[in-house]
């Protein structure tokens, strides 16, 4: 994502959050009370993903599409299971994982996103911060760790399931996966054939459909990113 900035880039206003993912935030509504809620809420200045905090106060992510996802992350997929969530942004997914019953769950990113959020939308964002936020207000037991990717294996531990949402098509995230998941695990989602990322049409179909990104801006990372699918 260093790629993204550039001084003569136009600094773009932060989208609202759509009604589509108000719905996702529903699935695990946090019922916290009201003052604490928007306390939480105005303490980070941008958010990737929208929490329901409390009733009628979400977080304003800009993250967008993610419905699909919820078919598939059934608590039969987390009851009892140890989770790595790779890329985990503010953690919507490393939470989710706990609610539904994971025993151990283990949030990793690298937090080049917060490069990504100055030189798209000028704001400065405090690494993790959105994450520990949620963190607090659901006492959540979900270990937060500062990390590449490529370099999980220094966790030493193997787990069950991993997940590596909007992530895929920005590392070879298999080599340090691979490394941690247990011989049975499965990763969702599964991994693209390496040629699913192989032109810049089809990336940036895959920026703005998983993130939002601006066609424009995802033409930008696709020349910044260093994915090895390319
Ligand atoms: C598009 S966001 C996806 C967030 C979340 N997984 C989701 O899908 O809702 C991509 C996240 O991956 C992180 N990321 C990108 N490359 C990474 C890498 N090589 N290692 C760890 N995190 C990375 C970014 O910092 C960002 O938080």
């Amino acid at each position: 994502m260093a790629a993204y900035a550039s001084a003569a880039e136009p600094i773009e206003p932060i989208p609202e959050t759509s009604p589509a993912e108000r719905v996702v935030a529903d699935v695990q509504a946090i019922g916290a009370p009201a003052a604490d809620a928007e306390r939480v809420r105005d303490s980070v200045p941008l958010w990737f993903h929208t929490f329901a905090l409390a009733p009628g106060v979400y977080t304003p992510g800009i993250a967008r599409d993610h419905g699909y996802r919820l078919a598939v992350l059934g608590a039969d997929r987390f009851a009892g299971r140890s989770v790595l969530d790779v890329g985990a942004f503010d953690g919507f997914y490393s939470f989710l994982a706990e609610v539904r019953g994971a025993r151990r769950v283990v949030a990793v990113d690298n937090e080049q996103y917060v490069d990504w959020v100055r030189a798209r939308f000028g704001v400065t964002l405090t690494g993790g911060a959105g994450f520990r936020a949620i963190a607090g207000l659901l006492a959540s037991r979900v270990e937060y760790r500062r990390m590449d990717a490529l370099d999980v294996r220094e966790l030493g531990e193997r787990f069950d399931v991993a997940l590596c949402f909007g992530i895929l098509h920005r590392t070879c995230w298999r080599r340090g996966a691979k490394s941690c998941s247990r011989p049975t695990a499965r990763a969702w989602p599964p991994t693209p054939r390496r040629s699913r990322f192989t032109t810049r049409a089809t990336y940036t179909r895959a920026m703005t459909s998983s993130t939002g990104a601006s066609p424009r801006r995802a033409c930008v990372d696709w020349r910044g990113s260093s994915a090895s699918t390319s």
